[in-house]
């Protein structure tokens, strides 16, 4: 879980924006990735070792990874297994040794390592697998403690060989903050499944990572996870329309990323966090989901594609279920993407259809985005046996710990 600045302020990361940021985070232990663009014109001419921009990072970036450490937070930096960054800049391609030495020296924790300008050593997991496993053991060689995110799109299914040189890996094309783009197919992002994906591309809508995601949970586990990107939440783009309702797709978004066990990387100016958004993202309850230590995978039970009365397509009502260390008390989501409310009888002999021991349970249902009367998050809406009646308003995710009655 963290903070990256590149959704916010892209090619302009500062050290008082960094700084600023950090205080607003400081009680919650997060750690702060500098993305793209933190780069010198050039790397030092005489011994080849990466130099910050000092007109963005005036102390240098040892002095910026220094105060973060003081305040509490971890330090994370970017860069690509490239000649350059996606950004421009000087890529690691050739130096990693001297850049995760220099990383090391700098107080480093996290490295989100990107695939741009990689002179054509990608299009097979093996070429992959060798440019991005030579970081892997740069970094180890510096004998610091040091999360690896592989940033590669999903290019060459890093999901089948990078949980052994590394912690995450993207599974798709960036993200991107616009309300059509919540449910929306734009042709930037144009594959339809990652599986087999050669144009990974941007502009990925919400619900299409939650797809891409569901095909590969069985590749996620405890230290190996599915990146599906920074959140978009708080941002604004995605939630005008209905963010005066219920901040539905906000809600979504957060719940199915932290549901599917992507890391959780806040991307918005966290300086300016409005109420709701506060709301949103401190739910300990879904964090308390995607944390757990059980580390399961979720798996997506039901996925019924929705038409419209118009009689078009019109998203999908989908349920997922995930075991926690508090088996048998588990989690259940259920997502409508469509754009009316749907209703649905969960059965139990159908959502755990792959486990009979759970089926004939009782179960106390906890609405997690619903408020108790102690005012936080987590609401019992009663027990029930063989079967559970929902309804979700469009766009909308519910999701419910169900406590198992003994
Ligand atoms: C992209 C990456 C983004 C961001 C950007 C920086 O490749 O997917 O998350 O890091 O590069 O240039």
């Amino acid at each position: 879980m963290g903070w990256n600045h590149w959704n916010t302020f892209g090619c302009d990361p500062t050290e008082d924006i960094i700084l600023q940021t950090a205080q607003a985070l400081v009680d919650t232990g997060l750690n702060i990735v500098v993305d793209d663009c933190w780069h010198a014109e050039s790397r030092d001419l005489d011994t080849g070792a990466p130099k910050e921009d000092l007109t963005k990072f005036p102390h240098g970036l040892k002095w910026l990874s220094d105060q973060l450490h003081t305040m509490g937070l971890k330090f994370g930096i970017y860069s690509s297994a490239g000649t350059f960054t996606c950004g421009g800049h000087f890529g690691s391609l050739g130096y990693e040794e001297i850049d995760a030495k220099t990383y090391a020296e700098w107080g480093v924790d996290y490295l989100k390592y990107d695939n741009c300008n990689n002179e054509g050593q990608s299009g097979t997991p093996k070429l992959s697998y060798d440019r991005f496993n030579k970081m892997r053991e740069a970094l180890k060689a510096t004998g610091r403690p040091i999360l690896y995110a592989l940033c590669n799109w999903g290019e060459d299914q890093p999901w089948n060989w990078a949980g052994t040189i590394a912690h995450s890996w993207r599974i798709s094309g960036d993200i991107h903050d616009a309300s059509h783009e919540f449910s929306g197919f734009d042709p930037r992002c144009p594959c339809t499944s990652m599986l087999d994906c050669k144009l990974p591309g941007w502009h990925c809508s919400v619900t299409r990572i939650i797809d891409f995601a569901a095909l590969l949970v069985a590749k996620i586990g405890s230290g190996r996870w599915n990146d599906m990107d920074m959140l978009e939440v708080g941002r604004g783009g995605m939630n005008q329309e209905e963010y005066s309702k219920s901040g539905a797709v906000v809600v979504t978004h957060f719940s199915m990323w932290a549901f599917l066990k992507s890391p959780l990387i806040l991307g918005h100016d966290i300086r300016n966090t409005d109420n709701t958004t506060l709301e949103i993202i401190t739910n300990e309850e879904i964090i308390a989901i995607n944390q757990d230590t059980r580390a399961a995978q979720p798996v997506r039970k039901i996925n019924r594609l929705l038409k419209s009365s118009a009689g078009e397509e019109d998203g999908t009502l989908s349920v997922w279920t995930v075991s926690l260390s508090t088996y048998p008390t588990n989690a259940i989501a259920v997502l409508n993407t469509g754009s009316e409310t749907q209703s649905l009888t969960l059965e139990f002999a159908e959502i755990w259809s792959d486990a009979a021991n759970l089926q004939n349970l009782t179960y106390d249902f906890v609405d997690l985005w619903q408020k108790n009367g102690s005012g936080k998050w987590g609401q019992s809406v009663g027990k029930f046996s063989q079967s559970f009646e929902v309804s979700v308003e469009p766009h909308q995710t519910k999701v419910f710990k169900v406590i198992a009655q003994s």
